[in-house]
C-alpha cells in the first residue's frame, strides 16, 4: 500500500496535492512519500519476527540522501556497490558496520575505503577478486571480512536485463567454483569468512525462484559448515517485485514481504542463522512519483502524441526495458476528451518515451504523474540533449521538502573546460 491516492479528485502524496508540488516547485519533478518508505521497510523487519535478519537496503535503487536518511534512522543497513554508495550512505548517517559491498568490478581503492570504513562485508565474485581483496587488506593490515555471491543458476522469470542469477549471466560464481572459493578463502591471512550469499534478479513476481536460489545455496551452506566453516550470516539478496499496475486492473500480483519472508525461514528449516536480504524496488518504487507536465498535443496522420516535459533522460526505464509504468492526472475529471495516445518527451530519440497507447484526457498545461518511479528512477536519469536533472521532493504529512533542487545550466557544465587558445587539431593526420 502507498499513499498516493485522490480525493476529490486531486491527486495527493499523503496529505499535499501533486498540482501543488509543481506549482511551486515546477516539474520534471519526483516526489517521494515518507510514510510509505516507511511502511515499506518496516514491513520487511516486521516479517522476520524474532529470526535474526538485517535488512540492507539496495541504494542504487534510489540513493537520495534523504531516502537514505530516512532509512537509516529507522535501522536499515545498505547494500553498496560502489564508493560513491558507500559515501552517500555515510554522508546520511548510516554506517559501514551494517552495509554489505556488492558488485563485481570493485577497484582497489573501493576496496581500501571500505575497509578502512569497517564495512561489515565485501560480496565476493570470483577468484580474482578474492586475491585482490586479501592483498590490499594486508596492506592496510587489516582482515577483511567476506561473503562469496553464489550464482545458483535459477531462471528468475524476469526482463532479461536484470536477472542475474543463470550461469550465462556475469554475476556470482557457480555452486562447484564457490566451494573451492571458500577453501581458497579460508587460507588467505587477509580474509575472514562469514558469510555466504546469492542474488538472482529483480522483479521476481513469485517466491518459486527464490526458494530455489535458497535450496542450492543451502546445500553448499550445509556442506561447508560441516566443514568446520562457520557463517555469521545468509544474504539472499534483493529482487522483490512490485505491482506496476493500481487504476487498471492488477497484472502483478507480487507475495508481500511477509509472505516472501515466511517462505525463506520456512526453507531454512531450523537453522538459526541471522538472514540478510537487500531490497530495493520493494522499498521506494510506490514510495514515489515523476510529475510531468503536458506541453503539447500533436496528432499526425496515424496517431496521437501527448508531448511532455519529462523525458527518457529523467525516467529512462520505459525506454531501456519497455517497462510499463501507470500514467495519471494529477487533477481528474477535467471536461477534455480522452483521446489513446503515446505519451513522449522532448528528446529526439525514437526511444524516448514514458508510456504507449494510453487512454488520457489531457490539454496542454496538464499535470501527470508517472507511478512507481521511485525505484531507478532519479538514479538512472543524465543530462541527454543537455537537460538539467530534475528536483526530487519528500513530502512528510501536510508538509514538503526539496531534497534535490533542480540544476542548473551553470552546474551542469561546471567540471568542463575548453582547450587552450592555440591548439589546433594536427592537420598531417588523416580523418580517420
Ligand atoms: N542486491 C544486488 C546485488 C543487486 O544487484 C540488486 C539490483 C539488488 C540487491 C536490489 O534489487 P531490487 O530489490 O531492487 O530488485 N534498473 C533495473 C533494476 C536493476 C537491478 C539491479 N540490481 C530496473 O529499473 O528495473
Amino acid at each position: 500500500m502507498d499513499f498516493f491516492c485522490y480525493h476529490d479528485d486531486l491527486l495527493y502524496a499523503e496529505g499535499v496535492p501533486l498540482i501543488e508540488i509543481a506549482h511551486q516547485i515546477g516539474t520534471p519533478c519526483y516526489v517521494y512519500s515518507k510514510a510509505t518508505l516507511l511502511r515499506h521497510y518496516h514491513a520487511f523487519e516486521q516479517a522476520f519476527g524474532g529470526h535474526p535478519h538485517r535488512i540492507c537496503y539496495a541504494v542504487k535503487a534510489n540513493s537520495n540522501l534523504a531516502v537514505l536518511n530516512l532509512l537509516a534512522r529507522a535501522g536499515s543497513g545498505f547494500d553498496v556497490v560502489s564508493e560513491g554508495e558507500l559515501r552517500r550512505v555515510l554522508a546520511a548517517g548510516g554506517s559501514a558496520s551494517n552495509s554489505v559491498f556488492s558488485g563485481v568490478g570493485k577497484r582497489s581503492e573501493e576496496i581500501a575505503f571500505a575497509l578502512q570504513q569497517g564495512i561489515g562485508c565485501l560480496n565476493i565474485e570470483s577468484v580474482a577478486e578474492l586475491d585482490r581483496i586479501n592483498q590490499v587488506a594486508l596492506d592496510l593490515g587489516l582482515v577483511a571480512p567476506i561473503a562469496v555471491r553464489v550464482n545458483p543458476d535459477v531462471d528468475a522469470n524476469t526482463h532479461p536485463y536484470i536477472s542475474t542469477g543463470l550461469k550465462e549471466n556475469k554475476f556470482g560464481v557457480d555452486m562447484h567454483a564457490a566451494y573451492s572459493l571458500y577453501l581458497r578463502a579460508r587460507a588467505l591471512p587477509g580474509i575472514r569468512v562469514i558469510g555466504i550469499g546469492c542474488h538472482i534478479g529483480s522483479q521476481l513476481l513469485t517466491v518459486e525462484p527464490f526458494i530455489e536460489a535458497l535450496t542450492r545455496l543451502l546445500e553448499l551452506y550445509d556442506r561447508l559448515t560441516n566443514e568446520g566453516f562457520c557463517f555469521e550470516h545468509i544474504d539472499l539478496g534483493g529482487g522483490l517485485g512490485v505491482p506496476y499496475h493500481h487504476e487498471t486492473l492488477p497484472v502483478e500480483t507480487p507475495p508481500s514481504p511477509a509472505q516472501y519472508i515466511s517462505a525463506l525461514l520456512q526453507q531454512l528449516g531450523p537453522r538459526h542463522i541471522p538472514v540478510y536480504l537487500e531490497p530495493g524496488r520493494a522499498i521506494v518504487a510506490n514510495a514515489g512519483v515523476l510529475l510531468t507536465t503536458v506541453e503539447y498535443l500533436k496528432t499526425t496522420q496515424d496517431k496521437h502524441f501527448v508531448v511532455v516535459d519529462a523525458a527518457m533522460n529523467d525516467l529512462l526505464r520505459p525506454s531501456l526495458y519497455q517497462a510499463w509504468q501507470e500514467i495519471i492526472p494529477c487533477q481528474k475529471n477535467l471536461p477534455r476528451p480522452i483521446t489513446l495516445a503515446d505519451v513522449v518527451g522532448p528528446v529526439c530519440e525514437t526511444g524516448d518515451f514514458l508510456g504507449k497507447s494510453r487512454s488520457l484526457a489531457v490539454a496542454a498545461g496538464d499535470r501527470l504523474a508517472v507511478r512507481t518511479a521511485g525505484a531507478y528512477g532519479f538514479v538512472m536519469s543524465s543530462n541527454y540533449n543537455s537537460r538539467n536533472r530534475c528536483a526530487e521532493v519528500m513530502v512528510d504529512s501536510e508538509q514538503f521538502y526539496v531534497v534535490r533542487r533542480r540544476e542548473n545550466y551553470d552546474e551542469q557544465w561546471a567540471s568542463e573546460s575548453c582547450l587552450p587558445d592555440g591548439k589546433q587539431a594536427d592537420e598531417n593526420h588523416s580523418f580517420y
